[in-house]
C-alpha cells in the first residue's frame, strides 16, 4: 500500500472541512490513498508521501490553532514542501482574491522555514444564520440585519477540483 496524502485543515464555520473533503475525493478519484484530518486529530505528519494543508482568513489572519500546526510539525513540514489553500473571499471579484492572497501569503511568512509547494486562494463561504459566537455579532450591523438570511457561498468547486487534480497528476508522476 503506497503512503497515504494528508489534507489537513481548520474550520470554524465549515466550509473549509467541505473544501479540504473535495480535495480528499478528486485525489481518491486518481487513484491515491487519502486521509482528511482536523489539524488537531493525532497525526503523524512524518507517515505521509505529501501534506495538504487548508484555513480560512478571519481578519487577515489564519487561526491559531493551523499556526500551532505548522510550528508543532516543523521538521516534517520543512522537507515536505506542503500545498495549501486558503478560503477567504467573498466576492468573485479579483482585487478581493489578490488581497486574500497578500493576507494568506503575510501569515505563512511567519513561518520563515516554511517552503510551500503552492498556495491555493479559494472563495469562501458565509451563512449569517448559523455563525458561532462572537462571529454571531454580526447579524446586529444593519447590513444583515436587513437580510437576517444572508448565504455567501463563493466556493468554485470546478476549481477546487481542477486544483486537486493537478496535485494528483504532480505526485503520479513523482511517484
Ligand atoms: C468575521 C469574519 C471575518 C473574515 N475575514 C476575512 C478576511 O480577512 N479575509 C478574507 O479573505 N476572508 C475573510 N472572511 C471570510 C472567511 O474566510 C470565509 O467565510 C471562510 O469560508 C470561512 O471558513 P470556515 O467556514 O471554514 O470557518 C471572514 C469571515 C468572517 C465571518
Amino acid at each position: 500500500m503506497p503512503q497515504p496524502v494528508l489534507v489537513a485543515h481548520v474550520t470554524r464555520h465549515g466550509s473549509t472541512a467541505e473544501v479540504a473533503e473535495a480535495v480528499g475525493n478528486a485525489l481518491r478519484e486518481a487513484g491515491l490513498p487519502v486521509r482528511v484530518a482536523h489539524v488537531q486529530d493525532p497525526l503523524l505528519v512524518g507517515e505521509y508521501r505529501a501534506v495538504i494543508l487548508g484555513a480560512a482568513l478571519y481578519m487577515g489572519r489564519l487561526p491559531g490553532d493551523f499556526h500551532h500546526f505548522l510550528s508543532r510539525n516543523r521538521h516534517v513540514l520543512s522537507t515536505l514542501r506542503p500545498w495549501f489553500f486558503v478560503l477567504g473571499p467573498l466576492s468573485t471579484e479579483e482585487k478581493d482574491f489578490n488581497a486574500a492572497r497578500q493576507q494568506a501569503e503575510k501569515q505563512l511568512a511567519r513561518h520563515s522555514w516554511l517552503k510551500p509547494e503552492e498556495l491555493q486562494i479559494f472563495g469562501g463561504r458565509l451563512d449569517i444564520q448559523t455563525m458561532r459566537f462572537p462571529f454571531s455579532l454580526l447579524r446586529h450591523l444593519p447590513a444583515f440585519r436587513q437580510q437576517p438570511k444572508c448565504v455567501m457561498d463563493v466556493r468554485d468547486r470546478e476549481v477546487i477540483r481542477a486544483w486537486a487534480a493537478g496535485i494528483a497528476r504532480q505526485l503520479r508522476s513523482a511517484a
